[in-house]
């Protein structure tokens, strides 16, 4: 098989969670959490996925290792459709793919010691003996390439800071070799003087490991520095998706629009006269979008066509996907000068 260079293909994946109730508990709707979204990412790259409290960012994260068992779509791996696999097929390549968290406390056994959180995916998988030398001795290489004193194997969570807890839990993750990551907010929890330090680390073990990352936050300034491609999510769907530097500096989507002039700029002249647009309001919920475009109850610019009719997820210009009927011709989906004022103002 030729080899295109794309590691994960995610083809109109779906995650809805069943809403029941009443007396026999049936099913009365649905969670649209994650609602078609396709997307790929190269060997060797970071792709950002950034958007709202509830969006549906881990979800899609969590569908896409199979953690939760998609609704419907495609997850191509390697080559392999992850959603046709049989159950043993599926276990020999559940290694290849981790996830690290937003809060490595939360998930670092607190009554384990830091050698065998590291150590335990390798003897859960039948690789290494616990005891052993050969154990002792990767867990040691694991500790040493997240920078930790390989000395510290015998201390527990508690006695590190949040950084290093993440470095622990980023030394598990790694510990069975994977090639692909979803590193779910991995830095959100921490102070922001600990982020780049964090960042740096995971983009020199992607060097050193040819490791791809899926690497999901909140905002856009904490997917910048990382991130080869970034897709924008809205309500379960993906709005825009195209490389860093085309979507900070031509963003065609609003929804993009809004959550770049949030992100501060270094140089504080340019950030004391940069205008903000606040979106008003909070999403909708998932288990009851909009219709036609689910983001036209917020839009500044949405027409009549905008309740109706969908728009379709499509490669505007080369390389940069958007979902809006107005990203037609030059500038006719930007958020006007006017509207922005209007909104720092309200
Ligand atoms: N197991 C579940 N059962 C039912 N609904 C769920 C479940 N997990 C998530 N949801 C719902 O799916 C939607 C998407 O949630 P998700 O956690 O994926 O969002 P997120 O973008 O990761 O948010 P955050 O930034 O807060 O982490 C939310 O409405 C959430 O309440
Ligand atoms: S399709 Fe309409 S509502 Fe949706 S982003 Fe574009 S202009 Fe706004
Ligand atoms: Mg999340």
């Amino acid at each position: 098989m030729a080899d295109n260079g794309i590691l994960l293909e995610v083809q109109d994946l779906k995650k809805h969670f069943p809403i029941t109730g009443g007396l026999f508990a049936r099913q009365i709707g649905a969670v649209k959490a994650v609602d078609g979204i396709s997307f790929n990412i190269k060997r060797g790259e970071t792709m950002g996925m950034v958007g709202e409290s509830g969006c549906g960012k881990s979800t899609a994260g969590r569908a896409i290792l199979l953690l939760h068992e998609p609704t419907s779509g495609h997850v191509i791996f390697d080559g392999d459709d992850l959603t046709q696999l049989s159950d043993s097929k599926l276990r020999e390549r559940r290694p290849l793919m981790q996830m690290i968290f937003q809060d490595p406390y939360a998930t670092l056994n607190p009554r384990h010691s830091v050698g065998k959180i590291v150590g335990e995916p390798l003897v859960i998988n039948g690789m290494m003996k616990s005891g052993s030398q050969e154990l002792k001795d990767r867990v040691a290489e694991l500790l040493e390439l997240v920078g930790m004193d390989p000395g510290y194997v015998r201390r527990f969570p508690h006695e590190f800071s949040g950084g290093q807890r993440q470095r622990i839990g980023i030394a598990r993750a790694l510990s069975l070799n994977p090639s692909f990551i979803v590193c779910d907010e991995p830095i959100s929890a921490l102070d922001v003087s600990i982020q780049a330090q964090v960042v740096n680390l995971m983009q020199d073990l992607q060097e050193q490991l040819n490791l791809t990352y899926l690497f999901i936050a909140h905002d856009l300034s904490m997917v910048k520095h990382i991130s080869h491609r970034i897709m924008v999510m809205y309500l379960g769907k993906i709005m825009e998706m195209t490389d860093r530097n085309m979507l900070f500096d031509d963003p065609l989507h609003p929804y993009t629009q809004s959550l770049n002039s949030a992100v501060p700029l270094p140089n504080p002249e340019l950030e004391q006269e940069r205008r903000r647009f606040i979106l008003k309001g909070d999403p909708p919920s998932p288990a009851n979008p909009p219709s036609g475009c689910v983001f036209h109850t917020r839009c500044p610019l949405a027409v009549e066509e905008c309740i109706t009719v969908e728009p379709e997820f499509r490669e505007a210009r080369p390389g940069h996907f958007v979902a809006c009927h107005l990203a037609d011709e030059e500038g006719s989906s930007k958020i006007p000068e006017q509207t922005i004022l209007a909104s720092v103002m309200t």
